[in-house]
């Protein structure tokens, strides 16, 4: 059943277009700089298992779904479930879903810019041969010099929020459409060219069998701070679901799932290209590239001796001290800067979006002043991880903003601000507002959208594949989510929320 709406944003020139937009979207920071530490951290290829087993089993049935509210409301998340809810005799209140997956994307893009920023600076170092025949420990010193410095953090993430903001301003064709058109492929050939090294690199096998080994151990038991396995009174390990709810967290995130971004790239989607082959060649890119990025980061982290669990300095530290030592390091070392950048500059277009689109409509403003506006926010609430990065848990961070108000006297002495602002705020909305939002979509699309304007919507020529996308999405999906977040979400609250006064 035909919808009768059209789109007052934009729109893409064709398939090509929105597929690289798409990819742009989901190829970031999370492929090549959150993927393979995390991946790390986690027991390897047993992480990498379940983790595809997500991609593939909830979040593209999700990620379909989100393309065909955005097609079907032809609006901003917020008023696309607004007029579907209403077309399906539903509650309007499920235009407060569009309102949620806003917020969680312009809450990922404030931290997201704070460590594209310092790629953006790692760039021009790397470029300029900065770390030539740096000892490990000069590389590690200059990092640590660099990021407890708030101004200088809080000038690249400045300059990163105004290339995005440039870019978004300029609209769907003549922004978006032209900088995927060109950072896209040119992502693709610089990681191609990154693997070809490694391949020629003696540690290629080491780093791909530390990708691909399985540590079923490293992903279901807790550790402590230190990293060692933590045994209870009886001798046991003690089971923990937070690697697998972080595999889930980081499905939906890699595929920049439950942020509004895909609905509203399906906003700006011709009728005619099919969702389902679009979205699964956008998964298969978005996987292949994080495993490539693993594949070209692993082999040179193992061959200058390094580690590989290195958590979110891998890329700051590690690699600058292999980029220092090796033979035209500054070529492959700014390449890999550069590809870095490429993927942040088209996946934080991508969360500003929704809430620059969400002004237009709300404040009948012009997008030049919706981008000023949403950009600044994210600019502003980017401070907090700004300090974060350099140093400050949550506590210090709250205190420094309180001194600022001259409030004194507020008790914080809890666990959950011994965090820094960076982890709480990506805790919240990797581990919270992501599964909850997926969770949310899948049950609109599956239950409350009506069944005809589903499969309109799909337009999919093999019946099979609307079948199996709606058992998915209807059933497996949301039951997922929902076991693997609350277990998730028990243990967290446990672990940070019960109060647990610091001694
Ligand atoms: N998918 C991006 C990454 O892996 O870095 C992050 C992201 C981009 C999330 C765009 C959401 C989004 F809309």
């Amino acid at each position: 059943m035909a919808s009768g709406r059209v789109s007052h944003l934009g729109e893409w020139s064709g398939g090509m277009p929105f597929f690289l937009a798409a990819t742009g979207a989901a190829v970031g920071l999370g492929n090549i700089w959150k993927f393979p530490y995390v991946v790390g951290e986690n027991g390897g290829g047993a992480f990498v298992l379940v983790y595809l087993f997500f991609v593939f089993v909830i979040g593209l049935p999700v990620f379909m779904s989100e393309i065909i509210i955005g097609r079907r409301g032809r609006q901003s998340p917020y008023h696309s479930l607004y007029i579907l809810a209403s077309e399906a005799q539903h509650s309007r209140h499920w235009a407060k879903l569009g309102g949620l997956v806003t917020i969680a994307g312009f809450l990922i893009l404030s931290y997201y810019s704070v460590v594209a920023g310092q790629v953006m600076a790692y760039s021009v170092r790397v470029a300029s041969s900065a770390f030539v025949g740096m000892s490990a420990d000069g590389v590690l010193n200059t990092y640590n010099v660099f990021r407890s410095n708030p101004e200088t953090l809080l000038a690249w993430h400045t300059v990163f929020i105004v290339v995005v903001c440039i870019v978004v301003s300029r609209g769907v064709k003549k922004g978006l459409e032209a900088i995927v058109k060109i950072t896209v492929p040119a992502l693709v050939i610089m990681l191609l060219l990154l693997m070809v090294y490694a391949i020629y690199n003696h540690s290629f096998l080491n780093g791909a069998s530390y990708l691909f080994d399985f540590d079923f151990k490293k992903l279901i038991y807790a550790r402590d701070v230190a990293g060692s396995f933590i045994i209870d009174s009886s001798g046991s390990y003690q089971f923990t679901f937070k690697g697998i709810l972080m595999a889930m967290g980081h499905a939906f995130f890699t595929l920049g799932l439950s942020v509004g971004a895909m609905m509203v790239y399906g906003v700006y989607l011709d009728r005619d290209i099919s969702i389902g082959k679009t979205t699964f060649f956008v998964a298969i890119a978005d996987t292949s590239i994080a495993l490539l990025a693993g594949l070209a980061i692993f082999p040179i982290v193992f061959a200058y001796g390094l580690s590989a669990a290195q958590g979110p300095s891998l890329v700051f530290t590690t690699l600058p001290i292999a980029f220092g030592a090796m033979y035209f390091g500054n070529v492959i070392g700014s390449l890999f800067f550069l590809t870095l950048f490429f993927a942040a500059l088209t996946s934080a277009i991508a969360l500003l979006e929704p809430s620059v689109v969400w002004l237009i409509e709300r404040s009948k403003m012009t997008r030049v002043q919706a981008v000023v506006w949403a950009g600044g926010a994210s600019w502003f609430v980017g401070i907090i991880s700004v300090f974060a990065v350099s140093g400050a848990n949550l506590r210090d961070t709250i205190f420094v903003i309180t001194d600022f108000f001259s409030i004194s006297d507020i008790d914080l002495g809890h666990r959950i601000f011994n965090l820094t602002g960076f982890q709480v705020i990506d805790g919240i909305v990797t581990l919270v507002l992501l599964p909850v939002g997926g969770l949310l979509i899948a049950v609109f699309v599956g239950w409350i959208m009506s069944a005809e304007s589903s499969r309109y919507e799909l337009n999919a020529k093999n019946p099979w594949v609307y079948t199996t996308w709606r058992i998915l999405v209807r059933y497996i999906s949301p039951a997922l989510i929902l076991v693997i977040f609350a277990a998730g979400l028990f243990e967290w609250v446990n672990k940070y929320l019960l109060y647990q006064p610091v001694l």
